[in-house]
């Protein structure tokens, strides 16, 4: 696939995915969205590829789902075409961690899109909201079910009731982003982390995010239940046996993601 609306590149075993349509903030079109999955699930297949970036431009991050284009749907058009279903969550389906690094705005569909993403990097300048309320409408992709599970029901219900935009220290405060880092900092920052990530044992990588996500989607005893699962399966690696000889000999591991 030829991408007009992403730029991708790979960073030694990280895969770096910028949407790139700075004319209209990049507002999260088909076209774009189609070329994101394509993206991302591409570098999940990728044996080289330990990690995913998701990042924007310095004024945006994406400034929600494209308004031009959905501006004359009508409800056949968004019911019938599954808009915003049908090429927003591949994503969920990329087993590696991706990291979203977001500067400037993260507007509806962007916020929503870093809440897809495994945690979220911001940098200073950072501006979070679910503002689609002042379009009479609402977040379409998840932000009514994500956003009060990252920063609970009160502030979830001002941001989309309000439409008011938080910053990137109050999102740290609420749980939403990981860290904040000044702007000139945010890929250096996150392609650190990446790089940490990457260097890790692959299957035991891709364990931790399902085991996590799962506590999401479950109780607390069967949470801990699939989390003892995978713990147990993690013993039959290559690389914990390396992991832990390696501590004990007083060296780097070598794991060769098996
Ligand atoms: N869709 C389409 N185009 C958009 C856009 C969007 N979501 N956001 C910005 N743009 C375009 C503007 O139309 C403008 O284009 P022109 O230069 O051709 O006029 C260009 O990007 C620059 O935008 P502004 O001139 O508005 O820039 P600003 O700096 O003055 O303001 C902003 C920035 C506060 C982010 C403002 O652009 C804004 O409020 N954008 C809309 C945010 C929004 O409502 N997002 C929710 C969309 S609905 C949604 O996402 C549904 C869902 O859950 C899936």
């Amino acid at each position: 696939m030829e991408y007009q609306n992403i730029i991708v590149e790979t960073k030694d075993k990280v895969g770096v995915i910028t949407l790139n349509r700075p004319k209209a903030l990049n507002a999260l079109n088909d076209q774009l969205m189609d070329e994101l999955g394509h993206a991302l699930l591409a570098f999940d297949q990728n044996d080289e590829i330990g990690c995913m970036i998701i990042t924007g431009s310095e004024k945006a991050f994406a400034a929600g789902a494209d308004i031009a284009a959905m501006a004359d749907y009508n409800y056949m058009d968004a019911y019938k075409g599954n808009y915003v279903t049908k090429n927003w969550e591949h994503i969920l389906r990329v087993r590696k961690p991706v990291i979203a690094a977001v500067a400037g705005y993260a507007l509806g569909g962007g916020c929503e899109l870093t809440m897809m993403c495994d945690f979220i990097i911001a940098a200073d300048n950072a501006k979070f909201g679910q503002p689609e309320i002042k379009l009479a409408t609402l977040p379409g992709c998840g932000g009514t079910q994500r956003l009060p599970r990252a920063i609970s029901k009160s502030k979830a219900m001002d941001l989309c009731l309000t439409a008011r935009l938080m910053d990137a220290n109050e999102a740290e405060r609420a749980g939403l982003v990981s860290r904040v880092v000044p702007l000139d900092k945010l890929m250096e920052e996150t392609l650190a982390a990446a790089t940490t990530i990457a260097s890790m044992s692959l299957p035991v990588v891709m364990m931790i995010k399902d085991a996590v996500n799962r506590s999401f989607e479950s109780g607390l005893t069967e949470g801990v239940h699939y989390e003892r699962r995978l713990f147990h399966a993690s013993f039959g690696t290559h690389d914990q046996r390396e992991g832990m000889k390696a501590f004990l000999e007083k060296r780097p591991a070598n794991f060769q993601n098996k």
